[in-house]
């Protein structure tokens, strides 16, 4: 009933590294040539724990955009925004809070968790509980059906989706719900209205799915007819009131099969991170000297590569003949490590290639990436402004 649609956002951390590369941005590549997407800086988010020194924030975005454009995410394809330029996320975020259970957001599991792992920052504000509400108000203004997200976002999806349900049934049914539906009904015309009528009974007395599958059919073709009649209809068809806001799906990411230098989690605090568009020298320098199997002291001793983080970069990196090539060589010795190396620093520097050379044209005009992000807050204003519209007539805010 509505368009298939893709939202994903991404806090503000600065400059992303493979770790992102091969985990969410792949996705988001591949993505934004199948379904409409949109990708945004979460900024306020990143205010939630970062309340008390937002210093960084401004830039860590923009860093942020290039490493997205520079990876190959391609704004004639997908809209991308900055959240704290489109308020409506803020108004809903609001109307939402009125009819939102404080114990929903208190059984988060991140909300505990994180306030036991961040020790050094006081996270009892109200910002910080609110995160998931949020959250949800990001997704829920672009009634988008699919979200890309990591594990660690899962519980927030499924308090969305609650959230949806629960606000659909305070809100769904406007007064005179029954007598609007029938005049929609007329507006199908004598012959589809019938048929419509029929399918109605039959799901609803019967319980027939496929006679409900049909109507639904028959409303997508129905081109005459206005968005709210639509909506009614649907909402008539399965008792379920009017959708205002679409329950999400989670679309979950893979984790990224990219480690760190070290072997461990890739991650920016760990030190073992190679940034996108790194300085090619210092990316040779970074593989040259990372960890390998540490039985392999000596050059002639042999080693494992199920043991060498070397081996994880070849999966990622090497043909099916490269990888032959070091199973043999390295378990017999054959050649050292610097010589098995070469093959991963070529492909993280080929894939590179392309991203500095976008990159390039962004840094020498940022005004270019000013007016993509202009470009993409002015779209998403213009979706979010209209689910805003249908809430504030929901909630009996429709001044005249
Ligand atoms: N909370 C998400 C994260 O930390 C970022 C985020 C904010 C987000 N709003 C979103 C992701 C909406 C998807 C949809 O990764
Ligand atoms: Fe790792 Fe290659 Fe050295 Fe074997 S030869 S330990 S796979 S770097």
């Amino acid at each position: 009933m509505y368009a298939e649609r893709i939202l994903s956002g991404m806090r503000p951390t600065g400059r992303l590294h493979l770790g992102h590369y091969h985990g969410v941005l792949a996705n988001w590549i591949k993505l934004q040539h199948e379904y409409p997407c949109l990708f945004f800086v979460a900024d306020w988010h990143a205010l939630t724990t970062a309340y008390d020194e937002p210093e960084g924030i401004a830039q860590n975005s923009w860093d942020m955009v290039v490493d997205w454009l520079a990876a190959g995410v391609d704004p004639s394809q997908a809209t991308l925004f900055i959240q704290s330029r489109v308020p409506e996320h803020a108004e809903l975020h609001l109307l939402m809070s009125m009819m939102t259970p404080l114990g929903w957001l208190e059984r988060v599991p991140t909300y505990k968790d994180q306030q036991e792992k961040l020790t050094h920052k006081d996270l009892t504000t109200y910002g910080f509980l609110g995160y998931p509400l949020l959250m949800s108000a990001d997704i829920l203004i672009y009634r988008a059906d699919k979200v890309p997200v990591g594990e660690d976002q899962v519980p927030h999806l499924e308090f969305t989706r609650e959230l949806a349900r629960r606000f659909n049934h305070m809100y769904g049914r406007e007064p005179g719900f029954e007598e609007k539906a029938k005049e929609s009904v007329r507006k199908l015309g004598s012959k589809r209205a019938k048929l419509y009528q029929e399918l109605r009974t039959r799901f609803q007395e019967k319980g027939e799915q496929d006679a409900l599958e049909q109507a639904r059919a028959l409303l997508d073709e129905a081109q005459n007819l206005s968005h709210g009649d639509l909506e009614r209809l649907f909402g008539y068809l399965d008792g379920g009131g009017k959708v205002i806001l679409v329950e999400p799906a989670a679309l979950l990411t893979s984790n990224s099969k990219m480690p760190g230098l070290d072997g461990q989690k890739m991650s920016k605090s760990y030190g073992n991170a190679i940034t996108l568009r790194e300085d090619a020298d210092s990316i040779r320098k970074k593989i040259r000297t990372m960890q390998t199997d540490p039985a392999r002291v000596r050059r002639d001793d042999p080693g494992d590569p199920d043991k060498c983080p070397v081996w994880q970069f070849h999966q990622i990196y090497s043909s099916d003949d490269v990888r032959a090539w070091v199973q043999e060589g390295c378990r017999s010795a054959r050649f050292g490590c610097l010589e098995c190396k070469q093959p991963v620093i070529e492909g993280v520097l080929k894939e590179q290639e392309p991203m500095r050379e976008r990159a390039r044209l962004y840094e020498e005009d940022p005004q270019l990436v000013r007016n993509i992000i202009a470009e993409g807050c002015e779209k998403a204003r213009k979706l979010a402004q209209e689910t805003l519209r249908d809430v504030r007539e929901a909630m009996g805010l429709n001044y005249a």
